[in-house]
């Protein structure tokens, strides 16, 4: 499903290349999960973003579903992220302005799903992350934890081929922390592709595959 050659990202200072990622090979099948784990500042949410296509790499080719996406412009990744991708960020990225059944409910509007299909399916979002109370309500009405979940279900609410998820469990307390890693493993066992990236050894395990960088390297 992914295969990265060679893949470097930097960026030019006035005298020097600062590399962030340096010779970055990587194959994903399909069906896989895999942890990327790393110290902080190893490039591990660099890596994610360019796989989810959100940042483009410097150097190198990649390849999604056999496509070269290290050829494409901006306006082709971004309609394959729409369609493909989840993304479940570090840092929330919630759109302020919308309520939470808004925001879970945008990546279906990219997607053209109609009117009644998107409410029973972000109705079934809310339900399952015990939410149904706080739909009318802005991010910033909610705790840091609540905002991580309407996170989880905007990512995964459209089905998609490739979930990428950035520390999922980072703002968690532990049982929420777990019951997210639940509906990873559970989409997992329903065929869906997963990255995440994760600090935590256990939650690590979840995965079949764990790539440990350091300094922008694949160390193991
Ligand atoms: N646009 C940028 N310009 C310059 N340096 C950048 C840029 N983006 C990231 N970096 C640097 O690249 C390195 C890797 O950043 P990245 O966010 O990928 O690390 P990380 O492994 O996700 O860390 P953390 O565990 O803290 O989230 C950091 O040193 C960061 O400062
Ligand atoms: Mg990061």
């Amino acid at each position: 499903m992914i295969k990265l050659i060679d893949v470097d990202k930097y960026v030019e200072s006035k005298y020097q290349r600062i590399f962030i990622l340096k010779g970055i090979g990587l194959e994903i099948n399909s069906g896989d999960f895999v942890s990327i784990m790393g110290p902080s500042g190893s490039g591990k949410s660099t890596l994610l973003n360019i796989i989810g296509m959100l940042d483009k790499q410097s150097a190198g080719e990649y390849y999604f579903l056999d496509e070269p996406v290290h050829k494409f412009n901006e306006r082709r990744t971004s309609k394959i992220h729409k369609e493909h991708i989840g993304f479940i960020f570090q840092a929330y990225h919630l759109i302020d302005e919308l309520t939470v059944y808004e925001n879970i409910e945008t990546p279906l509007l990219y997607r053209g799903v109609k009117r009644k299909e998107r409410s029973s399916m972000v109705a079934e979002m809310l339900d399952r992350f015990q939410m149904v109370a706080k739909k009318d309500l802005f991010p910033e009405q909610l705790s840091g934890g609540q905002q991580q979940l309407v996170g989880v279900a905007r990512a995964i609410i459209g089905k998609p081929k490739l979930l990428l998820a950035d520390e999922p469990t980072g703002n968690l307390h532990s049982s929420q922390g777990e019951e997210v890693m639940d509906i990873l493993k559970q989409l997992h066992k329903d065929g869906m592709t997963i990255i995440q990236v994760t600090h935590n050894e256990k939650f690590a395990g979840y995965g079949q595959r764990i790539i440990h960088l350091e300094d922008g390297r694949i160390v193991s």
